[in-house]
């Protein structure tokens, strides 16, 4: 389990305490009970995000996207839950844990993107808007990155943004859930 580095509280509930495979990269409370939380999930290897393949994935790190995705999402009247982990299984408990206080789901499952039938089923059980967000442009890399299960289930696809992918998805969810 990580810290939460930007001042964000943790969850008082969800899977993700203390989940040993799990990176908790904080929870950015809303002022008002009503805020939608929109849960923020990141699949395999992110956590090395400036680290890894920086010529295709940046040198921003998966911190600094939380960040500013925490700052974004005050802004427009959102409250996030940013998590990342290496584990199907555990990104599949965040997607139920959605389904009793989530408002929408962004999601960059990685390579899960191209082999999970069961992210995709999860993600089927959530009501709410789902985004799917790649920093790199899937459709120009290797052929096997070209097919997402995850897109069967997306109201949104936004690839080859980079970070900033997070958060025009953020800013599509506040136009879906007319928050602000
Ligand atoms: C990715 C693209 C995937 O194909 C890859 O496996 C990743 C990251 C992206 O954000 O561009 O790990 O989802």
């Amino acid at each position: 389990m990580s810290d939460v580095p930007f001042g964000g509280k943790r969850p008082e509930r969800g899977l993700a305490v203390g989940a040993p495979d799990a990176h908790d990269y904080g929870t950015q409370q809303g002022t008002a009970a009503v805020t939608p939380l929109v849960y923020i999930l990141n699949g395999p290897n992110l956590n090395l995000l400036g680290q890894r393949q920086p010529e295709i994935y940046g040198h921003t790190t998966l911190a600094d996207i939380a960040r500013d995705c925490a700052a974004l999402a005050d802004q427009l009247g959102l409250a996030t839950r940013f998590e990342q982990s290496n584990a199907e299984h555990q990104i599949i408990d965040w997607i139920h844990a959605a389904r009793q206080d989530g408002a929408a789901i962004v999601i960059n499952p990685a390579a899960y993107t191209h082999t999970s039938v069961a992210i995709l089923d999860a993600l089927n059980t959530f009501d709410g808007p789902v985004i799917e967000v790649h920093l790199s442009n899937i459709h120009k890399r290797e052929s096997f990155r070209h097919h997402s299960y995850v897109s069967h289930r997306a109201d949104a696809v936004i690839a080859g943004c980079g970070a900033e992918g997070y958060l025009l998805a953020l800013r599509r969810v506040a136009s879906l859930v007319g928050s602000g």
